[in-house]
């Protein structure tokens, strides 16, 4: 039996893969390890805790101990590397924790794998490594580096070790770099679920500066099915880029959440921009599209009708979230905006 190591499992884009695999591919046993940071929930894969293919590993992929000992005990075929700190905002407030887990923590599983011989290494990055965009033009693979927050700049400096595995000890290493995604399960911190959530409640949408910024949306399936293609068809040292063309401002989406749910403009708040904010990202995906014959098959309009539509039917599970730990940090992000 194929076994999967995907780290990051019990937060956004990871819950949602271990779910589109398990589904997918039920020969394969897949083994989610997760530290169960504030963004991890096991309440995201409920539904699939008693699959007899699914188990859960709680622990930090920067504990060189742990993680070789869970390497010792399992045959690992292939790694899915999405553990990471990974909000932006949070980094701006303290980068330690990005360097521990997203460097260090990446460094710790690529010894590990190297040491076992995995067939296929793939480590989720993100399109934030390239920095930003003026009012045209395209990220490619070939795009140069230039991250501008401490969250991208441990991004890309786990990217710089991944390659240089691939370089020095030829390890199966592939490289994905992803837009934004957003859909079910996304952690109320982010701009969609959390601009959602504050409708919902009719809560103050605080927007960064002008709201001009552009973001280029990816539905989260359409990306777990890159992923997919990635791990199973990738070349070992390339990079892929992952991206829906669906370029949209902050504030049409935030006018759109609001006309979606029948709540008055007025409880937009433009407040104080994110230091070093980057302008637009937009991605060039068709490396990804004619290599491994991948292209989304979610438009914004139903996906973002999708996502609305879910967040409305699972209260419960965003309100949890919404009090204790988070609401500390939260108070800390805008009291002074
Ligand atoms: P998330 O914050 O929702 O989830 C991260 C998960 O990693 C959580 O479950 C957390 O508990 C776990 N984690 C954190 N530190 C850990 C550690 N030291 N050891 C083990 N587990 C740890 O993040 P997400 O939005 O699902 O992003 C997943 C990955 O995809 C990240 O690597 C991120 O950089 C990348 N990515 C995200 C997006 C996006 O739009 N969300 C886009 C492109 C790339
Ligand atoms: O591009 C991929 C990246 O997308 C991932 O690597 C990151 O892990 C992920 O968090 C996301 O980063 P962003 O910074 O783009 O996402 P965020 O949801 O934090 O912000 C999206 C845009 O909305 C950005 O321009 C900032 C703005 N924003 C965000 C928040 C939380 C606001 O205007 N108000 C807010 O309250």
């Amino acid at each position: 039996m194929t076994t999967i190591l995907i780290t990051g499992g019990a937060g956004f884009i990871g819950s949602n893969f271990v779910r589109y695999m398990l589904a997918l591919y039920p020969a394969y046993k897949i083994l989610n390890l997760d530290k169960l940071t504030y963004a991890g929930n096991l309440e995201s894969l409920a539904d699939i805790d008693s699959n007899p293919n699914y188990s859960f590993l709680k622990g930090d992929i920067a504990d060189r101990t742990f993680i070789e000992s869970v390497f010792a005990s399992n045959a690992i075929d292939s790694v899915v590397n999405f553990a990471a700190e990974s909000h932006v905002d949070r980094s701006i407030l303290g980068a330690r924790v990005f360097v521990e887990t997203n460097v260090l923590g990446t460094q710790t599983l690529l010894d590990a794998a190297k040491a076992t011989g995995v067939e296929k290494f793939v480590q989720v990055s993100t399109d934030e490594v390239y920095g930003s965009l003026g009012a045209t033009g395209y990220f490619t693979e070939a795009t140069p580096l230039a991250p501008n927050s401490p969250y991208s700049a441990s991004k890309a400096g786990a990217d710089l070790l991944v390659r240089s595995y691939f370089e020095t000890f030829g390890f199966p290493a592939v490289i994905t770099r992803c837009s934004n995604n957003y859909g079910p399960y996304h952690f109320p911190e982010k701009l969609i679920p959390l601009m959602i959530a504050n409708a919902l409640e009719d809560k103050p949408l605080p927007v960064y500066g002008d709201g001009l910024n552009v973001r280029d949306w990816l539905y989260v399936e359409d990306h777990c099915r890159a992923i997919d293609k990635v791990l199973h068809h990738g070349k070992a040292g390339e990079v892929y880029n992952i991206g829906g063309r669906n370029e949209q401002k902050n504030i049409d989406i935030v006018r759109l959440i609001l006309r979606e749910l029948g709540k008055p403009e007025s409880l937009i708040t433009f407040v104080k921009d994110r230091p070093g904010h980057d302008r637009r990202y937009a991605i060039d995906a068709s490396k990804i599209q004619h290599d491994l014959n991948w292209q989304p098959t979610e438009t914004f309009e139903t996906g973002i009708a999708k996502t609305i539509a879910w967040y409305v039917n699972n209260r419960p599970w965003w309100q949890r979230i919404r009090s204790g730990d988070y609401q500390k940090y939260y108070e800390l992000q805008y009291e002074k905006r």
